[in-house]
């Protein structure tokens, strides 16, 4: 060996040690695409050491792949989507405890979420249920403007709605427990039943069904206010509703994973992304939901709670997994099974 290749070889070796122990964090990311590529991105770029692989997923199919991966979990850190299957993972030790040093500057709601669950999730953001509806396609076919949960079982909307279904989607949940919580569940389902004659599709994610209306695909998609506000900052023709008999909220949240590898790296996006110059960011990606850190910059395009008819939802009682598992297995037989007929 000559003493060149000996120097390369020195090299080479001292470097792997360093390849190897290079940071990861593995992320769910359960809002829409446009924020979750965003915060990734912010996160690369004032912490290079971590690379970050993050997946987007909806609220219940993120629940069940942390289930499904409980003995060898692949996910460090699960950020986003609705709190109620987060209160599911927290009451099944999925998740894990945290009490970070930013709970300080929450706002309680977000604080809540802690409480309920002994610090195994937290809230992240918040965001109104409604609908968004489009407003040239619903003139063009003379049809009357959709105020109320009732209005949605007009004959005259056939075909027009699209909701997401509530196994997959968080958004879709909460508009079922919402429902629930509104009417009672024997008339939620009935209501329900009426409703499935005018829903052209149930979609797998929660926005879609806005996405769809603001493209004249459907005449009206149930979603959070806030994405509704999103398809219309982007110049569709989308009014957001908050329904007139009174409507139910999410608190987006977050949890670190049971038994994760990489919990030291999740601890640091935790405590990042809870930050008020973070959160004032979601607006330039188009996220108008309602920020948790107390200090963070409101959005003049956000939805304003105090203008609307909010329930007192409970979220220990729908997001225990008593409630949250009876709940779908009764939409899957009565509504989602009709569905597919
Ligand atoms: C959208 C909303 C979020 C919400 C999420 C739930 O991304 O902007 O506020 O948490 O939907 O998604 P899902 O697909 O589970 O309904």
């Amino acid at each position: 060996m000559t003493g060149r290749t000996a120097i390369i070889l020195a090299g080479a070796a001292l470097a792997l040690p360093a390849a190897a122990q290079a940071a990861e964090l593995n992320l769910i990311c359960a809002a829409d695409v446009v924020i979750c590529e965003r915060l990734t991105e912010e996160f690369g770029k004032t912490h290079p050491d971590i690379s970050v692989n993050m997946v987007r997923m909806s609220s219940g199919e993120a629940y069940a792949k942390i289930r499904a991966e409980s003995r060898n979990p692949q996910t460090d850190i699960w950020w986003g989507g609705t709190g109620d299957p987060h209160l599911q993972a927290a009451a099944d030790e999925l998740t894990t405890p945290y009490e970070s040093p930013m709970q300080a500057e929450l706002h309680d709601w977000a604080l809540s979420q802690a409480r309920v669950s002994g610090n195994r999730t937290i809230g992240v953001y918040s965001g109104v249920l409604g609908w968004g509806y489009n407003t040239e396609h619903f003139a063009a076919k003379g049809l009357k403007e959709p105020l109320c949960w009732a209005d949605l079982l007009d004959p005259a909307l056939k075909g027009e709605i699209q909701i997401a279904d509530p196994n997959s989607s968080g958004t879709a949940y909460t508009a079922l427990a919402t429902l629930v919580q509104l009417m009672g569940e024997d008339e939620a389902f009935a209501y329900l039943k009426q409703l499935h004659a005018n829903v052209a599709q149930y979609t797998k994610s929660g926005s879609a069904p806005v996405k769809a209306a603001a493209r004249g695909e459907a005449g009206l998609g149930i979603v959070f206010m806030h994405d509704a506000v999103t398809q219309q900052v982007e110049g569709f023709p989308i009014k957001p509703v908050a329904p007139c008999e009174g409507t139910g909220y999410e608190i987006g949240s977050m949890s670190l994973i049971e038994g994760s590898a990489n919990p030291d790296e999740a601890k640091i996006f935790y405590d990042w992304v809870l930050g008020a110059e973070v959160q004032s960011l979601m607006p330039e990606a188009g996220s108008y939901q309602i920020a948790s850190n107390k200090a963070a910059k409101p959005s003049e395009h956000a939805i304003d709670p105090s203008a609307v008819k909010l329930i007192d939802y409970d979220f220990a009682e729908y997001g225990s997994a008593e409630r949250r598992k009876h709940l779908l297995a009764r939409w899957d037989a009565e509504i989602g099974g009709a569905a597919s007929e």
